[in-house]
């Protein structure tokens, strides 16, 4: 799974590694989040989205899987495939409990008929996705059966042996064996987070660090404001220093996803009011307001912080802007880094991905 720039870590660079270590097929979420990836070598990548009409034509140029989750979608897309001569292959999402993208249940056995009766369109999977499979395994469980159930009704329709069906995320992989089906579309996972608790035999490592430089650092006197609002003021002079990180970077945009973060959220907030960066010489507080790209820390306690030292933020990767560059760590060396849409060498020459992994 790559959505949401491979949560965080770059789509690019990313799917060129995946690809490398033999992944067949990567998925993405929408059409932009393909194109972004560019021509990850080897692989094929599934559009988990159904495209506009205006975007068919881009997304079969560039051999995309899509999913489609309407008759109208398959036609014009069997239109198109036929005008380029191209086979295009198409997966059907199937909404079994979501309430959201998918062809109803009792729509897949007429979507499945039209597709095969489309000779330039190959049906290459059907698939689900489960809403709750790391909280609700009741309903998960039901959501799978009523899956399992429709995959017996297309399979006896004949001539469904390529057919990729596919249904677990991160949670389900987890929790429920029987929906491995034949293959697992794996993100949070993937990525060195479980979405449940799991044993000691699992090693999770960090995958991603948000760091920055301090651009500045000067004292300000006792009773002066610190950032837009004023909503800080010194209470006694105070050394300060200037990160060119704020809100356009991600910062401070993790939405706040679960009690357990909305009450660490209301604490922070209400007993202390604070929110830190990283320095080696110990945590720094965020002085008042995170601004558009320039945020404030307090070095009054720590005098030997200096300018141009590393901090790290805690943010969260998937709300990370994509124009924050990444540099990428093989066996403890850089790699690469991807700048602007670019990769770079570590020394910072252009280069491409192809055979990079
Ligand atoms: C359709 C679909 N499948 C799989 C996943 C992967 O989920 P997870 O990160 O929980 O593994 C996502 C993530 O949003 C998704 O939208």
């Amino acid at each position: 799974m790559l959505k949401g720039n491979a949560y965080g870590h770059g789509a690019s660079v990313t799917a060129a590694f995946l690809a490398s270590r033999g992944l067949p097929l990567l998925a993405v979420g929408d059409l932009t989040e393909a194109l972004d990836i560019g021509q990850a070598p080897q692989t094929s990548i599934l559009v988990l989205s159904p495209p506009l009409p205006e975007q068919l034509p881009l997304a079969v140029r560039h051999r995309l899987h899509i999913t489609a989750t309407s008759p109208e979608l398959v036609q014009s897309l069997s239109s198109l495939a036929q005008g380029r001569n191209q086979k295009v292959t198409v997966h059907i999402k199937v909404d079994t409990g979501f309430g959201r993208l998918g062809a109803a249940p009792e729509e897949l056995v007429p979507l499945v008929k039209e597709i095969k009766k489309c000779p330039y369109l190959k049906l290459g999977g059907i698939f689900t996705h489960f809403p709750a499979a790391g909280g609700d395994r009741i309903f998960t469980a039901q959501q799978l059966n009523l899956f399992l159930k429709l995959k017996e009704e297309v399979c006896a329709l004949g001539d469904c042996d390529d057919v990729l069906w596919h249904a677990a995320n991160s949670a389900a992989f987890l929790t429920l064996p029987s929906s491995h089906l034949d293959l697992v579309r794996i993100g949070t996972l993937l990525y060195g987070q479980s979405p449940v608790s799991v044993g000691a035999e699992w090693d999770f490592r960090t995958t991603w660090q948000f760091k920055t430089r301090i651009v500045q650092i000067r004292t300000l006197p006792k009773g002066h404001s610190v950032g837009y609002g004023r909503k800080y003021r010194t209470k006694k002079p105070a050394r300060i220093g200037v990160i060119p990180v704020g809100y356009s970077h991600g910062l401070e945009l993790e939405p706040l996803t679960t009690p357990l973060r909305q009450i660490k959220h209301a604490l922070g907030q209400g007993l202390k009011g604070q929110h830190f960066v990283f320095h080696p010489m110990g945590p720094l507080p965020i002085l008042g307001r995170v601004g558009m790209g320039l945020t404030t820390v307090d070095l009054s306690k720590t005098p030997d912080v200096y300018l141009g030292d590393s901090v790290t933020l805690s943010m969260r990767r998937v709300t990370a802007s994509a124009h924050v560059p990444r540099i990428y760590y093989l066996a403890g060396k850089v790699k690469c880094i991807l700048a602007n849409h670019e990769v770079l060498s570590p020394t910072g020459r252009k280069i491409s991905l192809l055979g990079l992994f």
